[in-house]
């Protein structure tokens, strides 16, 4: 068995197989009359509509169609699908066939696009669709006025799965990097995204110094001692105001550490690799005081961690997280 696009020469053969199906396989959950009607409706000339605004598929075997299906957006929307016309011949149900269908669907570009993927599913249909993760549309688990079920299933659009991938590849980088320069419009880009973040009451108390002057790094990374991060062609030190939001309350660490992640997710987004050198620098010994100094940075700022930027020469170790269970739930912290 072979799925492949639906050419117009199929509307014929596919209106046969559409029709003998409802016949066979919906006429026990419907009544004669809405069959007939059904039936009726599904006329080559509407396959060929269907196929002329979905992306229609049939299944083949041995030269014969066996099943067909098809997707196209919901009411004309972009984020939207529907799935459509998805039928099996009754001698050929239950051999997988209706799966690899909705299988090469959700692989279509109409699915890969959409949040959510809508489908009118017959009384026959719905223990089907139910098991390839379909539920109930807002919950209602009744048939509509055209006797069918309204099923939907959410996913993550992929340009929008490969922004959560990215967020999930970040790693602290920790090895040697290639001496490639970064470039400064890469380095603008990191510096706005870190800019970007939400900040207490809109205090904005962080700012940011890159750095990729050779003789200044050099010097910066002789500050350096355990040494870290010598071989980074560029380096973005984070400075911080520690000034009140509103009353006593300030913010200012909340406000650095959402501007170096969106940094670290830039970094990431671009091909390099960094790590949020907090601890080492800010110890008792002070480094970031001595970074600071050589910056020539004012009083009433405090420096208080560096991103390394460039290419990495090595692997990143991935560190040994715990389990998702035991530390996100829904609804409430679990019992016992
Ligand atoms: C506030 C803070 C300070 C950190 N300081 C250091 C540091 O001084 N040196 C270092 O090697 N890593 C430092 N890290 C990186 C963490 O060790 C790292 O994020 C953690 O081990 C998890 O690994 P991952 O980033 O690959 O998920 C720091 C991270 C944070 C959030």
């Amino acid at each position: 068995m072979i799925i492949r696009q639906f050419q117009s020469q199929d509307a014929q053969a596919v209106s046969d197989l559409i029709r003998t199906t409802i016949r066979i396989s919906n006429q026990k959950d419907y009544p004669e009359e809405h069959i007939k009607a059904l039936a009726a409706e599904q006329s080559p000339e509407h396959v060929l509509e269907r196929a002329g605004w979905t992306h229609f598929y049939v299944a083949e075997e041995e030269g014969r169609i066996i099943g067909c299906g098809a997707i196209g957006p919901y009411w004309g929307r972009e984020d939207e699908s529907s799935l459509f016309m998805i039928f099996v011949h009754p001698e050929k149900q239950g051999e997988g066939i209706g799966r690899a269908l909705v299988k090469t669907l959700e692989r279509d570009e109409y699915a890969l696009r959409a949040r959510r993927i809508e489908i009118p599913a017959s009384v026959t249909g719905l223990p089907f669709y139910q098991k390839m993760g379909y539920s109930f549309k807002n919950g209602v688990d009744a048939p509509d006025e055209e006797r069918l079920y309204r099923l939907e299933k959410y996913r993550i659009p992929e340009d929008r799965q490969k922004m959560l991938d990215l967020i999930l590849a970040r790693r602290s980088y920790r090895g040697r990097y290639k001496a490639d320069r970064v470039p400064r419009e890469h380095l603008k880009a990191i510096l706005e995204a870190g800019l970007a973040a939400p900040s207490g009451c809109n205090k904005q108390t962080t700012s940011l110094i890159a750095v990729d002057d050779p003789a200044l790094l050099a010097n910066i990374k002789a500050a350096i001692d355990p040494p870290v991060a010598q071989t980074a062609p560029a380096m973005i030190c984070v400075l911080t105001q520690r000034i009140f939001a509103y009353r006593d309350r300030c913010f200012a660490v909340q406000d650095y550490a959402a501007a170096i992640e969106n940094m670290l997710l830039a970094i990431e987004a671009l091909g390099y690799q960094s790590c949020w050198y907090e601890g080492h620098i800010t110890d008792a010994d002070r480094i970031g005081d001595k970074i600071a100094h050589i910056l020539h940075v004012p009083e009433d700022y405090e420096l208080v961690c560096i991103l390394p930027v460039g290419i990495a020469e090595e692997e990143a170790r991935a560190p040994k997280k715990k389990l998702f269970a035991e530390r996100a739930w829904l609804n409430g912290f679990p019992e016992g």
